[in-house]
């Protein structure tokens, strides 16, 4: 069989591609005049989108009003996000048109043994009801916060979806974050209910799930806990269930209704909260609101990934991330697409898993992360030949800098070079992708995310604020009007709100905190992070998180924890420890730490080496600096030591990280 190829070879440069004449006839967008159409009035671009889009109960009185550094899109307007995932879908088609039995999420567990499921848009549908029902009966009302903490099993999206029902909040917690974690979150929304389950399998293991949810279940604000069966009771350990405050998911199910009208709620409302890190040791509440990010949701889920009837999509993030958010939950189930999710890890039982799913389930558009791609390509193309992906048409990865040799892996060995590839930039505040090239209208380049989306302004300025030449290295902005799905706060913190994003460049410019430069007149590459804030294996992670993890072992006075470059991961944090006096290192004393980081954090934090030393670099103030300790990992200049407190300190760390000037 031929295979229709999406992407065509630039004919100058050799490894820029464009989409095929196939590729432009079939994408939603397929010209680059929409840039420009969008540019001339970002505003009426956006209120379009809006308006074709979603679903709305009640028209918006203004557009976009704004009051730096808070801004409004849809003001006065109405609607409801799980009407707009799920009953429009039912009713705009009918009743009797195949649509309702259009399968919207597979399934898939990590055993082999057990079957995947396929849950139909009108099964989801009442399944959400239900869950709404349940909720509500629990007392859950629109505004109230719901902590979720589960792994990649459909119930996740389901008490999701339930929450937005009611207009009640959702806080989605990362299952592999450790219950004390958890606990800091729900203390800081104060969560009235939370929604878990008994464990999950992660790489043949059941894991107790529940056990860490107790410990968050201990906060003050918290009155029920609704526990899903996951392992149907065939779990290996013993679950404890407290009484008068945990509840069974199936049983409370069994009885609820199925009749839920769902709760419209003003475009600004706050949908849903998601804690991330940035770089104080507190996780933040990034709030998303309603109308806006749905809107974003919605369009760059149809212009990324160009979903028509007849595509599958898969997204491989976590739902305790924003990608899981946006597009393992909202984006694709508010344009009525088919999804896939899966449980487990990707090397279970063997390499090759994610291709089999891909194969078996006839993925068409396929998106990742680079981490996962670089240990797919350190494993080898064997694995991937196994399978048939003919039916793949499109690529895309998030959540790191993609190097061009990964990038091309991913090209030739799973797009089997037909497939466009999109490199999207965006971040958890974003709440969807913002720099990337559009399926049917590339270039696709690799290492270059691409265009700002239609109707946003992104610019790169130095640091006095001048925007800089191409080729020139800068600070990756945003200005207004600001993309509809951008957050709308930091929850119970409007300080760290406007310092961390308003402040750079005043209250009228984004900041986002990376380093970028202008590929060309368009295109943008971003470089990364330019604070504090590390990518391990595209998991975000903040160096003051981690340090206060580590300083809260009864051994340790002061500790530095930097990034270090890795092949696989991207990036893994390095820690510099200083211990108490009296207390010497030794393997025990490190495990200890490091058991305490996994304690306090989850696995993702583990440190990747430690080193024990007797001070820090620090500035005259006190301030640790960790950009000495950066440079010394990667063997760079170290720059001007004078600044010090202590420059001695310099030449005792450059022995003991073995540091070699390049
Ligand atoms: C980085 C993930 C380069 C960036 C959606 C950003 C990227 C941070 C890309 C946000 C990309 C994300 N190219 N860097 N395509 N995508 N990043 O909040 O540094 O987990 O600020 O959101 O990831 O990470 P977060």
């Amino acid at each position: 069989m031929v295979q229709t190829k999406w992407v065509v070879r630039d004919k100058s440069k050799k490894s820029v591609y464009w989409p095929s004449q196939e590729m432009k006839e079939r994408a939603f967008v397929g010209s680059d005049k929409i840039y420009k159409d969008a540019a001339k009035n970002p505003k009426a671009f956006w209120a379009n989108l809006a308006k074709d889009g979603l679903s709305w109960d009640r028209p918006w009185k203004t557009v976009y009003e704004s009051k730096p550094p808070y801004f409004k899109w849809f003001v006065g307007g109405q609607l409801n996000v799980s009407y707009n995932c799920l009953d429009r879908h039912l009713e705009q088609r009918g009743d009797q048109d195949p649509i309702s039995n259009k399968v919207a999420i597979i399934w898939e567990p990590e055993p082999e043994s057990e079957r995947a499921r396929k849950i139909t848009y009108m099964g989801l549908y009442r399944k959400v009801c239900k869950f709404s029902n349940v909720l509500k009966k629990i007392g859950v009302r629109k505004g109230d916060r719901v902590g979720i903490y589960m792994p990649m099993i459909p119930e996740a999206l389901i008490a999701m979806l339930a929450c937005t029902r009611l207009g009640a909040i959702h806080s989605v917690v990362f299952s592999a974050f450790s219950g004390i974690n958890f606990k800091k979150r729900v203390d800081d929304c104060e969560a009235k209910v939370l929604v878990t389950c008994d464990g999950y399998w992660r790489r043949g293991k059941q894991i107790n799930l529940k056990k860490q949810a107790d410990i968050a279940a201990n906060a003050k604000s918290v009155k029920k806990v609704v526990v899903v069966q996951r392992f149907e009771g065939k779990n290996e350990f013993k679950l404890k269930m407290k009484k008068g405050r945990d509840l069974w998911y199936h049983e409370l199910m069994e009885k609820a209704s199925e009749d839920s009208k769902p709760v419209p709620v003003e475009s600004n409302t706050p949908l849903f909260l998601l804690y991330t890190s940035g770089t104080t040791g507190k996780p933040k509440g990034i709030i998303h609101d309603t109308g806006g990010y749905l809107t974003q949701a919605y369009w760059t889920t149809l212009f990324n990934f160009d979903l028509h009837e007849d595509d599958v999509f898969w997204c491989t993030a976590d739902i305790g991330w924003i990608t899981g958010h946006t597009y393992s939950c909202y984006g694709p189930l508010s344009v009525g697409a088919t999804m896939v999710i899966y449980e487990g890890s990707p090397d279970v039982p063997d390499w090759g898993r994610l291709w089999k799913i891909a194969d078996k389930f006839d993925v068409s558009v396929f998106y990742t992360a680079p981490t996962a791609i670089r240990m797919f390509k350190k494993m080898g193309k064997k694995w991937p030949k196994h399978f048939d992906l003919s039916t793949l048409r499109i690529l895309g990865t998030v959540g790191e800098p993609i190097d061009l040799e990964t990038w091309n892996w991913y090209f030739d060995y799973i797009g089997n070079k037909r497939c466009p590839l999109i490199d999207t930039w965006w971040q958890t505040e974003t709440g969807g992708t913002l720099v990337n090239a559009l399926p049917g209208i590339g270039p696709f380049i690799p290492t270059v995310a691409g265009r700002p989306f239609p109707g946003t302004v992104a610019d790169i300025l130095d640091d006095r604020g001048k925007p800089v030449k191409k080729g020139e290295t800068g600070y990756l902005v945003f200005r207004p009007p600001f993309p509809p799905g951008l957050l709308r706060g930091v929850w119970k913190n409007p300080k760290k709100y406007k310092d961390t994003y308003w402040s750079e460049y005043g209250i009228k410019t984004y900041y986002t905190s990376d380093g970028a430069k202008w590929y060309d007149k368009h295109n943008i590459r971003v470089t990364g992070r330019v604070d504090d804030v590390m990518k391990v294996a595209g998991h975000r992670l903040s160096s003051a998180e981690v340090e206060d993890a580590i300083t809260s072992h009864f051994h340790v006075i002061v500790s530095a924890v930097v990034p270090k470059p890795d092949e696989i991961r991207g990036q893994v944090p390095v820690a510099f420890i200083v211990l108490k006096l009296g207390v010497k290192p030794s393997p025990e004393v490190e495990a200890s730490i490091v058991k305490q980081v996994r304690k306090e954090i989850g696995p993702t934090a583990t440190p990747h080496q430690i080193f024990f030393v007797k001070d820090l670099p620090k500035t005259r103030s006190g301030k640790i600096m960790r950009r000495f300790l950066r440079s010394m990992l990667v063997n760079k200049k170290l720059g001007d030591a004078s600044t010090l407190q202590n420059p001695e300190i310099v030449d005792y760390l450059k022995k003991v990280v073995g540091y070699k000037r390049k």
